[in-house]
């Protein structure tokens, strides 16, 4: 045989558009690369991986409704790979147990009653009463941030979109003010467990260490909480973990956790991402200066446009129909959630911010079905409060730069956006 006849491994289109979507060279712009990936169908097979690739909306809002589509049958796996992707070998067993740990009991990982139970437990200290009391702290929040830089320029990842969220959830979780940096440290590395590229020892490590320092901190804060009351979220939850069998001490170090992180690399995302693309559309920024008011429109449209969760992902537990195909048990679909936000059969010209754009709740940015985003209405008052506050300088710029990505494809947002107010 000579080397020009040696066959070598033949990859299908479908299956190179996918490992495109997954590679570091997508964090700038992986929307090209839906779009290539889309062109097989709005569903697209790839045998190899065990799964199907979804990109229409109305498929993707199908799975998500479907009693057949489970989270977290593939935890294990995920973390595994999740830790492994950048071929340092996947996580010892130590290691991943210390995650595994951490992850299991969050309810986004359950399904029918044990998921009922568990979301039924934190939404009860999570209401829309209780939502709407945050306005007035989130906005004294992003006055103080702004006032504090003036007009110098600074970095609106560091000073804004990252620690806003973190400030807002521990208060309402009743957390020490001065612990913020601490659980900025820890929500990062959840996230990085969640959707990170970068396998590391040394990040593996973090992870792990991290790990056991917030179960150590949530389980002396619920002893003490459960001794002496206090306002917060976490003392109702602690609460609810008194009677017996509702909610369990890891339940309830899971989800606290699962609190504080879901805000972390979702919200900041969003605010940095769309701070950056108001500025790139031509006349996008002066048109939101301009709003009479700004509304949950404004913060639904940014949502379908960034998409800060780009894509997640259901194991069929039955057989299912979707698009003119049935899928087997056992199949895992990708939900590619930002392909589905700029689908245009739904978004009329989908790629362009529309800020009166009436349909935009129809994002499926918050996911859509049992698992749709607990902290949605939070979400939506932050990303309103920091626009309209934003929109009080109509002179912000962003300077050319180079941008920096957070190496995280499903979380994806910017790691440093430098800005001057005026
Ligand atoms: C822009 C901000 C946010 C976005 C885009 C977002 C997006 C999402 C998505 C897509 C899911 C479903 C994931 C899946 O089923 O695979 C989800 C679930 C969840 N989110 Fe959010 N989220 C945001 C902010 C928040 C905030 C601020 C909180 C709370 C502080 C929060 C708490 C949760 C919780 C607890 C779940 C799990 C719900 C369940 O499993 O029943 N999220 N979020």
């Amino acid at each position: 045989m000579t080397a020009s006849n040696v066959p070598t491994e033949v990859i299908r289109p479908e299956v190179a558009d996918m490992q495109a979507i997954f590679s570091r060279e997508a964090l700038p712009d992986p929307y090209p690369l839906y779009e290539r990936a889309r062109q097989h169908g709005q569903v697209v097979d790839i045998p190899e991986w065990g799964a199907a690739a979804l990109f229409g909306h109305e498929e993707i809002n199908a799975v998500f409704r479907s009693p057949a589509a489970l989270s977290g049958q593939q935890l294990e796996a995920d973390v595994g790979q999740t830790a492994g992707a950048a071929g340092e070998g996947p996580l010892t067993d130590i290691q991943a147990s210390e995650a595994l740990r951490l992850l299991t009991p969050m309810m986004l990982f359950h399904n029918g009653p044990s998921h009922a139970r568990l979301r039924g437990l934190v939404s009860a200290a999570f209401t829309p009463r209780v939502i709407a009391e945050q306005e007035e702290l989130v906005r004294e929040l992003v006055r103080d941030i702004l006032s504090r830089e003036g007009s110098r320029e600074f970095d609106l990842v560091d000073k804004l979109a990252i620690p806003l969220p973190v400030a807002v959830i521990a208060r309402m979780l009743g957390l020490s003010v001065g612990d913020e940096d601490k659980f900025r440290t820890w929500t990062q590395s959840v996230a990085e467990l969640l959707g990170g590229m970068d396998g590391s020892p040394e990040l593996i490590a973090r992870i792990d260490r991290d790990a056991r320092e917030m179960r150590d901190y949530f389980r002396d804060l619920a002893d003490e909480l459960r001794a002496r009351p206090q306002p917060g979220l976490l003392s109702a939850l602690a609460a609810a973990e008194d009677e017996e069998g509702r909610l369990s001490s890891e339940e309830l170090l899971s989800n606290a956790v699962l609190l504080l992180a879901a805000g972390h690399e979702t919200t900041s995302n969003l605010i940095g991402r769309g701070v950056l693309a108001l500025h790139r559309q031509e006349g996008a920024w002066a048109e939101l200066v301009a709003l009479a008011e700004i509304g949950n429109t404004l913060a639904d449209e940014l949502l379908r446009f960034t998409s800060p969760v780009q894509l997640t992902g259901r194991t069929l537990g039955t057989p299912l129909e979707i698009g003119s195909h049935t899928y087997p048990a056992g199949t895992r679909t990708m939900l590619m959630l930002a392909a589905a936000n700029r689908d245009a059969r739904v978004f009329a010209d989908p790629n362009r911010i529309d800020l009166q754009r009436k349909n935009a709740a129809k994002h499926l940015a918050f996911a859509s079905g049992p698992h749709y985003c607990l902290g949605a209405s939070l979400a939506r008052l932050e990303t309103r409060i920091v626009f309209g506050e934003l929109a009080r300088y109509p002179q912000m710029r962003v300077p050319e730069q180079q941008l920096a990505y957070r190496p995280n494809i499903t979380l994806r947002g910017l790691s440093k956006l430098m800005v001057t107010l005026r």
